[in-house]
C-alpha cells in the first residue's frame, strides 16, 4: 500500500522524507520518489524499487530544501516504473496520492480534449493534472473544484510551485495527518513516519483539506469554512503503529478485509450495475466461446479457485477443472483450442503457478490471471490480468488476499453467465447489489471476535480437528483447515461432510472437536443428518450457520450465527470466522502468528 509523508521546517526535507518514508516500507512498495522546493523551483526525483534505489540517484544532487512530499507506491494502475510512481508532476505541481481514482479514465478523456498529454498509465496522473487544470492562483479553490469531479478513494499532498515552503492535503476515504512540531510540520499517511519527530497529529477528516506551513497549519471543510481541529496525542510506538494498533499483521489484515472489498469490487461495478472489467483491457466477450476453464493456484488462493468453480459452473454452465498448480503440469493435461485458464495468486511470483502459466501459454491456452501485486511475473506474462486491490499482505497466512479473490470469482462468474447468455441482466444486477451488501455483513461478522476467541481458547490443547462442509462450504471447509494449520500448528482435516462416513469417522471421539460450516439453506438439513453421524460418535460440535436459519440446536454442542442475507455469499462471511479462529487459536498456543514457522510468504522455489 502507498505511503505519503510531507515536510516543512528547518531541516533538510530530503532526508526527513527518505526517513519518514522508510518507516512505512513495511506496507509495502515498488517504486518512490520526492518532491522538493529547490531554489524556489519545484525539483522531483523518482526511482523504480526499493528507497536505496531513490537514495542513490538523490546523491549526485546537492539539496538543502526545507520543504518536500514523498512518496512509496504501491503499483495498482500501470506496472512499477520511474514513470508512474509519485509525485506526479506539470508545471504548475507536484502531486502524490493514496487510493484509486475510479473514473480516471473519463477524467482523462477529458483532459486529453483539453490538450493535456499523459505520460504515466497511473490513475493519479489524472487527478494532477485536472487540479492543474482547475487551477488558477488559488491552490484550495483548485483543488476543491477538481474533487468535484473526481470518484474513488484518495489522500493528496500537492506543492504548488508558485507557493514555495507550504504543502496543500486532503483526504477523502484514504487516511491522512498532519504532525506538528516546533516551527516544522509534517503531513503523513502513517503514524510511523512520523513519529521521531512529533507525536502531536491533527487527523484530517473526509474533504478537509489542509493547507500547512513551517509556522503553522489551517484546516478548511468541504465548503471552504475554518475548521478547529484538536490536537491528538500519539502513544503508539512504531512497531505498534505499523500494526495500527493491532497485536499482530494477521489481525489487521483480517480487518482490512471490508476495504480490501469494497476497493476491489467498485471500481469494476458498472454505472448500470453489471460487471464492468474494460478498465483491466479484459473484452466484453472473452468468455463466450469458452468450452472450459482450467483454474490454476496454490493454497489459499487455489481454495478460492475451487469456489470459482462452483459459481462459474452453476452461474455461467461453464465446466471448470481446478488444479494444484504443482500437479498440473506433471499430470500432462489436456489443452486444447476452446480452453481457457484462470491463474489465481497473491504474490504473483509463485513458481509452481507460473510454470503451469507457462504451460498453458505455451499449448496456445489463453491465461487470464487474478493477482494483488501488480507487475509481478504473473501479472506480466498472462494474456490478461486482473487485479485485487488488497493493499500488500504481510503476514504470511492468507487472509484478505483469498476474500477479494472471492469477489472477484463472484464477479466473473457473473460476467461469464451474462456473456453466455445463461443469466438475464436483471438477475445479474440483483446478484451483485447482494454481494455488493455483504460487505456491510463482513464487517458485522468481525464483531464476532470475543465469540471466536472464546472457542479458540478452547483449542489450546486440542492436537486434532475437523471440518466439515458441503458443497461450498466444503472448499471453505478446506481454507478453515489450512489457517488452523499453518498458523496454531493444530493438525486439521477438511472432509465434505457426506463424505466422513467413508473412512474418517473412524477417528471421531470426544477429544477431536469438528467445526461444521452450513452457509447454504438447500444443503442445512444434510448438514444436520451428517453432524448427527459425529454427534453420535461422541464429537463435540461447532456449527456456523446463518442467524435465521432453523437448527434443532441439539445436534451441536455450540452454535455461531452468521448474518448471512443470500446464502449465495455465505462464504464471505463463513471465512472471517475461520481466520479469527486461527488466529485466536494461535495466539492462545503461544506461536508465530505472523511468521508460522517453515513457510514463506511468497513460494518462488517448485
Ligand atoms: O502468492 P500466492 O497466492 O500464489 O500463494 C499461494 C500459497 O502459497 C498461499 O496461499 C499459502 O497457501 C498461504 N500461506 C496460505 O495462507
Amino acid at each position: 500500500m502507498c505511503g505519503i509523508v510531507g515536510y516543512t521546517g528547518m531541516k533538510n526535507a530530503a532526508q526527513v522524507l527518505l526517513e519518514g518514508l522508510s518507516n512505512l516500507e513495511y506496507r509495502g512498495y515498488d517504486s518512490a520518489g520526492i518532491s522538493v522546493f529547490e531554489n524556489n523551483a519545484l525539483y522531483t526525483v523518482k526511482a523504480k524499487g526499493r528507497l536505496a534505489d531513490l537514495g542513490k540517484k538523490l546523491e549526485s544532487h546537492v539539496l538543502t530544501s526545507g520543504c518536500g512530499i514523498g512518496h512509496t507506491r504501491w503499483a495498482t494502475h500501470g506496472e512499477p516504473s520511474d514513470t508512474n510512481a509519485h509525485p506526479h508532476i506539470t508545471t504548475k505541481l507536484s502531486l502524490v496520492h493514496n487510493g484509486i481514482i475510479e473514473n480516471y479514465n473519463q477524467v482523462k478523456e477529458f483532459l486529453q480534449g483539453k490538450g493535456y498529454v499523459f505520460e504515466s498509465q497511473t490513475d493519479t496522473e489524472t487527478a494532477a493534472k485536472l487540479i492543474d487544470y482547475c487551477y488558477q492562483g488559488d491552490p484550495e479553490a483548485a483543488i476543491r473544484e477538481a474533487t468535484k469531479i473526481l470518484e474513488g478513494a484518495y489522500a493528496f499532498c500537492i506543492l504548488f510551485a508558485d507557493h514555495p515552503g507550504t504543502i496543500y492535503c486532503l483526504r477523502k476515504d484514504s487516511p491522512l495527518i498532519v504532525a506538528l512540531g516546533e516551527g516544522e510540520n509534517f503531513v503523513a499517511s502513517d503514524m510511523p513516519a512520523i513519529l521521531r519527530f512529533t507525536r502531536n497529529y491533527y487527523l484530517l477528516e473526509e474533504g478537509e483539506i489542509a493547507c500547512v506551513t513551517p509556522e503553522k497549519v489551517t484546516v478548511t471543510g468541504p465548503d471552504g469554512s475554518p475548521i478547529e481541529k484538536k490536537v491528538q496525542v500519539a502513544s503508539w510506538n512504531v512497531e505498534q503503529a505499523q500494526k495500527g494498533g493491532f497485536d499482530h499483521f494477521m489481525i489487521k489484515e483480517i480487518y482490512e478485509q471490508p476495504t480490501a472489498i469494497h476497493s476491489t469490487m467498485h471500481p469494476r461495478l458498472g454505472h448500470d450495475g453489471l460487471p464492468d472489467f474494460s478498465a483491466s483491457d479484459i473484452p466484453g466477450d472473452l468468455f463466450q466461446n469458452v468450452t472450459k476453464l482450467n483454474i490454476i493456484a496454490c493454497g489459499t488462493a487455489m481454495h478460492a479457485g475451487m469456489l470459482g468453480k462452483a459459481l462459474m459452473e452453476k452461474l455461467a454452465r461453464l465446466p471448470v477443472e481446478v488444479d494444484m498448480a504443482s500437479e498440473f503440469r506433471y499430470r500432462d493435461p489436456i489443452l486444447t483450442q476452446g480452453q481457457m485458464a484462470l491463474v489465481i495468486s497473491q504474490s504473483g511470483e509463485t513458481a509452481d503457478s507460473l510454470a503451469a502459466l507457462r504451460l498453458c501459454k505455451q499449448a496456445g491456452v489463453p491465461v487470464i490471471a487474478i493477482v494483488n501485486v501488480a507487475g509481478s511475473s504473473i501479472a506480466r506474462e498472462a494474456d490478461y490480468c486482473i487485479y485485487t486491490y488488497a493493499g500488500p499482505e504481510i503476514a504470511v497466512a492468507s487472509t484478505k488476499a483469498y476474500s477479494v479473490q472471492i469477489n472477484l470469482m463472484y464477479m466473473l462468474a457473473v460476467s461469464c453467465a451474462l456473456q453466455r447468455g445463461t443469466m438475464t441482466e436483471e438477475a445479474a444486477r440483483a446478484y451483485l447489489a447482494e454481494l455488493y451488501a455483504t460487505i456491510d455483513r463482513v464487517r458485522q461478522t468481525l464483531d464476532l471476535a470475543d465469540t471466536i476467541k472464546e472457542y479458540a481458547q478452547g483449542l489450546k490443547e486440542v492436537s486434532d480437528l475437523f471440518f466439515i462442509g458441503r458443497g461450498i462450504d466444503y472448499a471453505l471447509a478446506l481454507e478453515g483447515s489450512l489457517k488452523l494449520k499453518e498458523v496454531s500448528y493444530i493438525h486439521s482435516e477438511a472432509y465434505a461432510a457426506g463424505e466422513l462416513k467413508h473412512g474418517p469417522i473412524a477417528l471421531i471421539s470426544n477429544n477431536v472437536p469438528v467445526i461444521a460450516m452450513a452457509t447454504q439453506r438447500d444443503l442445512l438439513p444434510k448438514m444436520i443428518s451428517n453432524i448427527k453421524e459425529v454427534k453420535a460418535r461422541g464429537g463435540h460440535v461447532l456449527l456456523i450457520t446463518g442467524e435465521d436459519y432453523e437448527v434443532d440446536l441439539s445436534c451441536c454442542d455450540q452454535i455461531m450465527r452468521l448474518p448471512i442475507g443470500d446464502d449465495a455469499f455465505g462464504p464471505m462471511l463463513g471465512v472471517i470466522v475461520l481466520q479469527m479462529l486461527a488466529y485466536f487459536a494461535s495466539i492462545a498456543r503461544g506461536c508465530d502468528v505472523d511468521k508460522p514457522r517453515n513457510l514463506a510468504k511468497s513460494v518462488t522455489v517448485e
